[in-house]
């Protein structure tokens, strides 16, 4: 394993083919992306753009939908002519299908049609439907594209259990090697989840109090105003525990959680990680009845907008997917032992936040028992978005003489006012690491396999059950069963930061 903290250059030159290239996902945020990239002068000057799809589009056709993605996803004041005429001037459309090899031979020639073929470096973003993965690898090895400069990128669903996922794992495998395979999280593309590393292990005021004995417990929220939407038929074989949890949030509390490692290297993150996800205390049986709450949202408001219910936004009834998944865990190790990680994660709520609270525990002794006023445990809310920043929650004296009148304030850091700089889309970064080689903050195999590992008890215990999940009005923070979960612990959810 390769321990040292390489630094990652931008190759001088690369093909990067999106399959699913007049997808959703292309449009919406690849492409806008590499855009953005490319306007900040980052992308390798000799940078082709192959969109893969089964549309019969030649590539004007392609450079025309692109356009209009462009147009709409990218905000107004950062889209120029020359930059936007520079990128089409990249794209190609290759009409493919992957269960008809025979057409492949035409991404061959393609990407052989320049002289530098054999280093310029070779992205295959996989923006399709996972049953695809293994078909599209095939394909590759058998046009002889895959060479040492070659990677793939995998979105997410990787499965949708262990044993899926293995099976996942296994047919990309067999093409290219781990080392090659970049598994996109796109919560750890995010600024403010970055950040939470350099504020844990650039300072060193933080790290002295990060375990059992100074914090009380962790929270970790990430909570949607939007439904399902168009993704019923996805969403419906998913849920929230796949769909979010058994990602995003473990991620999170990954790196809430983790050892520091020695620097920063392509492994050592990783390694650091999978170490969290293997203490994670075993859900069984009775635990995910104790400690786990599921929630489907009936019809609400949300921002005073009437809007529908799960069911009717599937257009049918009878499923037992969740869209909200509150969970009690523990890591159990030597720093954690004992300090419970509450997750929680929903669509149709009553505000869009994803947050990360870390609330210590009070002061061992009180020395201001006669004072006024309240204290509140120290809090720390980092906010992953929206208004990306962090605050610390404190206790201060309120000013006035006549006796001690304590206060609850709070110490402010907002990314915006900070730094008064857009703060890039998590997929900027992402896919400038994958162009780079760099996949430091993709996930591993064996860490998608832990997450699943310790996801699936609570799949079998749901699916096995008799109890549905519990109904939520949309525009509210959950099932009471949620707040019951933290209140049996003499706890609650920290619905707002002040
Ligand atoms: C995706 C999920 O991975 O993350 C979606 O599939 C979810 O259901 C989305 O809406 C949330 O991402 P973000 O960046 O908007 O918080």
């Amino acid at each position: 394993m390769d321990q040292t903290a390489t630094p990652h250059a931008i190759p001088s030159a690369c093909d990067f083919t999106v399959f699913g290239g007049t997808g959703d996902l292309a449009l919406r945020k690849l492409l806008p992306a590499l855009y953005l990239r490319d306007l900040e002068g980052q992308l390798p000057a000799d940078t082709r753009i192959v969109g893969v799809s089964r549309a019969e589009l030649d590539d004007d056709g392609y450079r025309a939908e692109v356009r209009a993605a462009l147009t709409t996803y990218v905000a107004p004041e950062d889209l120029t002519d020359p930059a936007v005429d520079r990128l089409l001037a990249r794209l190609h459309h290759l009409t493919l299908d992957a269960h008809e090899p025979d057409e492949w031979h035409r991404l061959h020639a393609l990407l052989k049609d320049r002289p530098d073929h054999e280093t310029a470096a070779r992205v295959f973003y996989l923006a399709v439907a996972p049953s695809l993965f293994g078909a599209i690898c095939d394909n590759l090895e058998a046009i002889g594209v895959v060479n040492d400069a070659a990677r793939v990128v995998l979105e997410k669903p990787i499965g949708h259990d262990v044993a899926s996922a293995r099976a996942v794992n296994d047919a990309v495998g067999r093409v290219f090697a781990e080392s090659q395979i970049f598994r996109i999280d796109h919560y750890l593309g995010k600024e403010s989840v970055q950040n939470l590393l350099v504020t844990r292990f650039a300072n060193t005021f933080l790290e002295p109090m990060w375990n059992s004995h100074w914090v009380d417990h962790v929270q970790i929220t990430v909570a949607e105003e939007l439904g399902v939407g168009e993704r019923g038929g996805y969403y419906d074989h998913a849920g929230a525990l796949r769909d979010m949890v058994q990602n995003h949030l473990l991620q999170l509390l990954c790196l809430v959680a983790m050892e520091p490692p020695s620097h920063i290297g392509r492994e050592t993150v990783r390694d650091e990680k999978l170490k969290v996800l293997q203490a994670l205390k075993p859900m069984t049986p009775e635990g995910v009845d104790h400690d786990t709450v599921r929630g489907r949202y009936t019809a609400g408001l949300v921002d005073g907008v009437a809007v529908p219910s799960y069911t009717d936004d599937l257009g049918h009834s009878g499923s037992k997917t969740e869209t909200f998944v509150a969970l009690r865990t523990e890591v159990q190790n030597w720093r954690w032992a004992g300090v419970p990680f509450y997750l929680r994660t929903g669509k149709r709520m009553d505000r869009r936040a994803s947050e990360i609270v870390v609330v210590f525990k009070p002061p061992p002794h009180a020395m201001f028992p006669h004072s006024e006023g309240t204290t509140e445990p120290n809090r720390l809310h980092i906010h992953i978005q929206p208004d990306e920043g962090m605050r610390l929650h404190l206790t201060a004296k309120e000013p006035g003489p006549g006796g001690i009148r304590l206060r609850p304030v709070s110490l402010d850091l907002s990314y915006a006012t900070t730094f008064e700089q857009r703060s890039p889309d998590a997929y900027e970064r992402l896919l400038m690491d994958v162009i780079k080689g760099n996949p430091t903050l993709f996930m591993r195999r064996d860490e998608v396999e832990a997450a699943w590992t310790w996801v699936e008890p609570i799949l079998t215990r749901w699916a096995t059950s008799p109890d549905r999940p519990k109904r939520y009005p949309a525009g509210t923070s959950g099932p009471t069963a949620a707040a019951t979960l933290l209140e049996r612990d003499g706890r609650s959810w920290q619905e707002s930061d002040q």
